[in-house]
């Protein structure tokens, strides 16, 4: 209510004229009510995840503005909430905007314990959570209410884990960051490579807020890997990359692999020499080449000054989804939206994609890439595809 700041008599005369079954004398306050849907999307804005929400932001304006405001025969209005990346706030953000504002989905979720924070309010109060950036695997197993269009870690750890073992790198190293998706990457690594007859010398994690990668790189450098395998958030990589060379460990013939969350196409351009070279795997590229993604990108960087990177895609799937979704259920949100938006099929920029409708997570060909100049700029260049590939996190 708060949010029209009508005066209380307005509202009083419009609820008695509802109750009284008079709806054509309520004023304008309620028609334009019935005919807005708002969409609530939290984000990390700032703190050290800001670089997440950014992208995400802009992606999600530049959908609509693209697509208009009109999903399903109504106005949809997108509320963006800043929560800094701290988990209280986006669970309290998401109950006010569920209570207060009547959204009819949340959206966003920078990180997984941000998403897990929120997963409750879904379900108790029936509303589709849609996940645009957090990618530990159980994430969509904590409220039948979530549905996902980023990614998940064991999809990118497993697909890199059989290139390295089919390319003559036998004893790894693994370095991630020590919380949810830093847990699944490590674990799918390693079992998928032993699988395949490689050997992982160290596990090491560090600290999901450290920046300081002096003490593992240094016992990187003592086991002396063939290769060393690496999982770090989005907006790390270029502070890990530009450590890995004051330490010379490029130089030092151990190879670096990595989830393309490390060569984050948001970070990419600045990070110098050390980067080329750097195998990756990941479901999206800047350089993706199809007429999809040039018109997307293109799009994108004439209204930023940045390039779109794996989280912008996130943000333009799911608005794609959710004003699918709202054109289906014609505006209606609750059950009838989160079925809307079940086992939807598309073309993304990033390559066809499907929203499985049992494990409501995101099926999508996974590439493997290697970090190349192309007219004097770095780009993750794709040169293999696995495609269609399901999360292995939900295949046990
Ligand atoms: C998560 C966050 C990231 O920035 C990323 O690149 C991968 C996963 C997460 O918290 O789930």
């Amino acid at each position: 209510m708060k949010t029209y700041r009508y005066p209380q008599t307005l509202l009083a005369s419009a609820s008695a004229a509802l109750v009284a079954g008079t709806l054509a004398l309520a004023p304008g306050l309620v028609l334009a009510q019935a005919n807005t849907v708002k969409i609530g999307v939290i984000l990390p804005m700032t703190g050290p995840s800001a670089s997440t929400g950014r992208q995400i932001d802009a992606a999600i304006k530049l959908w609509v503005a693209q697509n208009g405001n009109k999903a399903g025969g109504k106005t949809v209005e997108v509320i963006i909430k800043d929560d800094a990346g701290v988990a209280d706030t986006t669970r309290r953000l998401a109950q006010e905007l569920v209570v207060n504002d009547k959204v009819v989905a949340l959206a966003g979720f920078g990180l997984t314990p941000l998403a897990l924070a929120s997963a409750p309010i879904a379900t108790q109060s029936k509303t589709p959570m849609v996940v645009m950036a957090a990618a530990t695997s159980a994430i969509t197993e904590a409220s039948p209410y979530i549905l996902r269009t980023s990614f998940t870690l064991p999809q990118a750890a497993v697909s890199i884990a059989d290139w390295a073992a089919k390319n003559k790198i036998k004893r790894v190293v693994t370095l991630v960051a020590d919380y949810g998706p830093g847990n699944d990457a490590e674990k799918y690594f390693y079992e998928r490579f032993r699988l395949n007859g490689g050997q992982v010398l160290d596990k090491l994690r560090t600290p999901l807020r450290g920046a300081d990668f002096a003490p593992v790189l240094q016992k990187v450098r003592d086991a002396a890997p063939d290769a060393l395998f690496v999982f770090l958030p989005s907006g790390q990589g270029a502070a890990f990359m530009k450590q890995y060379a004051e330490r010379g460990l490029d130089k030092a013939g151990i190879k670096l692999i990595a989830t393309g969350d490390v060569t984050d196409d948001d970070q990419l351009g600045d990070m110098g020499d050390v980067a080329l070279g750097v195998v990756n795997a990941h479901h999206y590229s800047a350089a993706h080449d199809s007429p999809a993604n040039k018109k997307f990108v293109d799009a994108f960087q004439a209204a930023n000054k940045f390039r779109p990177n794996f989280m912008a895609v996130g943000g333009y799937d799911g608005m794609r989804l959710l004003y699918t979704g709202l054109n289906t259920s014609k505006g209606a949100g609750g059950d009838a939206l989160l079925a809307a938006m079940k086992g939807q099929l598309f073309e993304s920029p990033r390559g066809p994609v499907l929203i499985d409708a049992q494990t409501r997570d995101i099926v999508q060909d996974i590439y493997i890439r290697k970090v190349e100049r192309v007219n004097g700029q770095l780009y993750n260049i794709e040169f293999d595809t696995l495609k269609q590939v399901k999360d292995p996190g939900k295949l046990k």
